[in-house]
């Protein structure tokens, strides 16, 4: 018995190391009863010993793959594998059995994979030189065949049935089944598929019968095609490289590009295989449906061998770590549900040519004139993640975002925020609509201090970080630095405005800028203008000044005056407007007779509109700084139009500076000026909300003629008044106030979240325009200023 079995170990190890060189050398035939082992390199060569039939053990695993490999090129790029789902532990055996057919079992001896269906008696493999591993009856009949049942690679000399099917693996070291997958259809198509649906490619349906496909097949010289029915082709390429001179193999690979690759016989050192054609030629432009070769929110570039590599974004890491094909996800939140988390100084946009994600959750069409524009709208936009300029359109696009790619036919340039340090700043929840006014009043001592201090440090730090808003003008520095102005706006003479005013003769106004003169200037019948002489401009004069009239000449709405033309000449500078008939807003609301609630609406309206155009909508952002009654305008149909827009920094002076902290005490100017914070779009907002409650009372905000003390600053006044639920107090019981939709309480609930004292509090002009259009609900607005209450 114990004669027996050593007799047996002795057959057993001769079985492992005889066979591999005894048969393999000789004619690739291996008898049945034979054995192969999993552990070092165990093979059956091909007579040729081009190719290898057994276990290669996995990288940086101690797993094992039963497969076929080229043998004699160094990489031993496998063509075939038998257990890719489940890796052969070291000790485990393939047994060549003469019912069963090849059996993979494990050291325990469970099964692992065998060859399917063997009818017949199986007489002997061969592993023949095409590289097909074969199992033969006694008769040389095939009853089985690698060919047959191929994995993620066809060979020459192979064909493909209708029914065939490749599949991927998992990625190029893991050999469990991925996610796409090849076809020879029913119908003769062969078409691509992934897990998810991915896309189709419909190769040879044709309408004329006998065009379908039969086959699909890779023959000695290199072609690969599909035959159809009617003894055409369909051929992926009319370059032949022979079986003969060179290594060849088709293969679906991981990513979902079916290649066809070679490599020149015999193998001379450190070659590697090219890619002949590859289908579908770019596959980042695959866009049927489904998630796309890349992930969520990840860009597809397309490398020099037509594979597709996939990267996040900046600020976007992979949620898988393993999986670089997979979703990217953002380091960061933007919560929009709660404006104080969204403080655009802690975001940036990165710039991206010819990148786009062409699908995701919400696409909005902007019509802006310049790509700047563009990025900025989506930057101040807290529900844009990405925005896409191409073609003169603007996108903005909100997570999770599909088919990212680079590609230099999109034309587009992309901008993607992202977050520029990590930390997710704790901020209280802004009040919702269920909480109860009494919060901000009973409540106030110790809970909003405490609130609003942890939202100034929020603030200041956001302000720290990045102190790119600085004052009341452009955002970034204009991108033309030379002189020459690119505007249509017309260049006049002094001599010619001095004519032209008939020697600066009639009065209109005086602003903080300058005195303003109506003017004639003759452009056929004569067009009446407005010449504002400006009182004095920044010192280092000329270049700024031709840059800042760029910035105002490429201003368009029509809740803006418009910019008709400049003077230049020496110590003179002076700005020509269109002259608009109906004067100033302050004259109109703070005239003896109150104008219709509708009409007082519309102004509103129209000022929130333009002041959007500016912070969001224009070229350049422009903070205007002195919204007021007597900057804004209105023409002939009444509209609201402000003036002296993009004047604040050729005018940041220290006179101008005094001129706004002289109004110290509660008028149009926002709590920043005086504490040294960032200058943002909020201060418009903020001086929005002060005009906006003149225009509800038709007063003016610092009333000191009034004997009333409590009515002296108007925001106070109307805040007390809602509070204690008597609006029509603060209108002085006008008659019929509600001929519009709008209504007064919302109104005056809008004005109170603009004249917020933190300005992270106060909304977005896009907000307010929304609020005032109707469009989103009105939340219950806290104290405008609870630090000053509470004292
Ligand atoms: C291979 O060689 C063996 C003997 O070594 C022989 O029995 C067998 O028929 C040969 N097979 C082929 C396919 O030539
Ligand atoms: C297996 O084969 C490869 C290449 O032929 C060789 O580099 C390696 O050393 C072999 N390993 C063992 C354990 O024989
Ligand atoms: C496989 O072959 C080995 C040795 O040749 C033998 O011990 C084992 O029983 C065989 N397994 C099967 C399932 O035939
Ligand atoms: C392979 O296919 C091509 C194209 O149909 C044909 O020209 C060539 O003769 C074929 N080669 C072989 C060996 O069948
Ligand atoms: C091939 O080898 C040569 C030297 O033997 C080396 O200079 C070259 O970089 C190698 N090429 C590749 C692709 O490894
Ligand atoms: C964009 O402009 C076109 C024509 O100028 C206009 O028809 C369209 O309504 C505009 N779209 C938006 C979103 O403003
Ligand atoms: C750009 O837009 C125009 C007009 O809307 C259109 O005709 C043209 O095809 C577009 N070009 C591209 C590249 O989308």
């Amino acid at each position: 018995m114990a004669m027996a079995f050593t007799v047996w170990l002795l057959l057993l190890s001769l079985l492992f190391l005889l066979p591999v060189s005894v048969l393999s050398q000789t004619n690739g035939s291996i008898v049945v009863g034979a054995s192969l082992s999993a552990a070092g390199n165990s093979s059956w060569i091909s007579s040729s010993g081009e190719f290898a039939f057994g276990f290669q053990q996995l990288e940086n695993s101690d797993r094992f793959l039963l497969s076929i490999w080229f043998a004699k090129i160094p990489d031993r790029t496998i063509v075939w594998y038998a257990n890719g789902d489940r890796p052969a532990p070291k000790g485990s055996i393939v047994n060549l059995t003469a019912n069963s057919g090849l059996l993979l079992t494990s050291p325990q001896g469970e099964e692992l994979w065998r060859s399917e269906t063997i009818v017949g008696v199986v007489a002997y493999g061969l592993m023949n030189d095409a590289g097909n591993f074969v199992l033969e009856n006694e008769k040389s009949e095939k009853l089985w065949e690698t060919f047959k049942n191929p994995t993620d690679t066809m060979l020459p000399g192979q064909i493909m049935e209708i029914g065939g099917k490749l599949f991927s693996r998992q990625s190029e070291t893991n050999y469990v089944r991925g996610r796409f997958q090849l076809t020879l259809q029913q119908d003769g198509n062969l078409v691509f598929s992934a897990k998810e649906p991915f896309y189709s490619t419909a190769t040879t349906a044709g309408t004329i019968p006998g065009s379908e496909g039969k086959r699909l097949v890779f023959n000695d010289s290199g072609n690969f095609y599909i035959l159809r029915v009617n003894g055409g082709k369909f051929t992926f390429t009319e370059e032949e490289r022979p079986a003969r001179d060179y290594y060849l193999r088709s293969t679906l690979n991981f990513d979902g590009v079916l290649a066809q690759y070679f490599l020149p016989k015999p193998y001379v050192g450190n070659v590697s295989w090219k890619p002949l054609w590859s289908e579908p030629p770019n596959i980042c432009q695959k866009v049927d449906s489904g998630p796309g070769v890349c992930g969520e929110n990840s860009i597809c570039t397309l490398k020099a061998d037509k594979r597709p590599t996939c990267e996040c974004p900046r600020g976007y890491s992979l949620r898988d770590p393993n999986d670089p094909y997979g979703t990217c996800n953002p380091d960061f939140r933007q919560d929009c549900d709660n404006e104080l988390s969204y403080s655009k100084d802690l975001f940036d946009v990165q710039v991206l040519t010819n990148t786009d994600w062409l699908t995701s959750g919400g696409n909005e069409q902007l019509n802006a004139s310049t790509a700047d524009t563009c990025s900025q709208s989506c930057f101040q936009d807290c529900l844009c993640d990405v925005a896409s300029y191409s073609n003169e359109t603007c996108w903005k696009k909100k997570l999770p975002l599909t088919y990212g790619r680079e590609d230099s036919s999109l034309n587009a340039k992309t901008f993607i925020k992202f977050r520029k340090d990590n930390s997710t700043p704790q901020v209280p929840k802004m009040p919702g609509s269920d909480n109860k006014k009494k919060i901000w009043t009973t409540s106030v001592p110790v809970e909003s201090i405490l609130l609003f201090t942890s939202i100034s440090l929020n603030f200041m730090f956001g302000a720290a970080v990045c102190f790119r808003f600085f004052f009341c003008f452009r955002k970034k520095p204009a991108k033309f630095t030379h002189s020459d102005l690119e505007t249509n706006l017309r260049s006049f003479s002094h001599k010619e405005l001095e004519e032209a005013t008939n020697g600066f003769n009639e009065v209109l106004g005086e602003g903080s800028f300058g005195v303003v003169y109506k003017g004639i200037i003759q452009v056929g019948s004569g067009v009446e203008v407005a010449v504002k002489k400006l009182k004095r401009v920044i010192e280092d004069g000329d270049k700024e000044f031709k840059t800042e009239l760029n910035i105002i000449g490429k201003t368009h709405h029509k809740n803006l005056v418009h910019l008709v033309g400049y003077c230049d000449e020496g110590q003179q500078r002076l700005l020509v407007y269109e002259f608009l008939s109906n004067g100033t807003l302050a004259s109109f609301i703070f005239g003896d007779e109150k104008p219709s609630w509708r009409q007082r609406m519309e102004i509103a309206i129209g000022v929130a509109r333009g002041l959007l155009y500016l912070h969001e909508e224009c070229t350049t952002q422009i903070i205007h700084c002195d919204i007021k009654p007597q900057n804004i305008l209105l023409d002939d149909h009444y509209n609201a139009r402000i003036s002296d827009f993009g004047l604040a920094k050729l005018m940041m002076t220290n006179q101008s500076k005094t001129h706004t902290t002289i109004k110290g005490t509660k008028g149009y100017v926002a709590p920043e000026w005086f504490r040294n914070m960032a200058i943002t779009t909020k201060v418009d907002v903020y001086s929005f909300g002060v005009v906006l409650l003149e225009i509800i009372c038709c007063r003016r905000s610092v009333d000191m003629e009034n004997n009333c003390e409590e009515k002296a600053i108007l925001t106070d006044w109307v805040y007390d008044c809602y509070q204690g639920g008597v609006l029509e107090l603060a209108l002085d019981y006008e008659v019929n106030p509600l001929d519009g939709e709008m209504k007064l309480e919302e109104t005056v609930m809008i004005a109170l979240w603009c004249i917020q004292e933190d300005p992270a509090f106060r909304p977005t002009m896009r907000k307010v325009v929304q609020m005032l259009e109707g469009v989103v609900e009105i939340h219950v607005p806290p104290c405008p200023s609870p630090y000053n209450r509470a004292a």
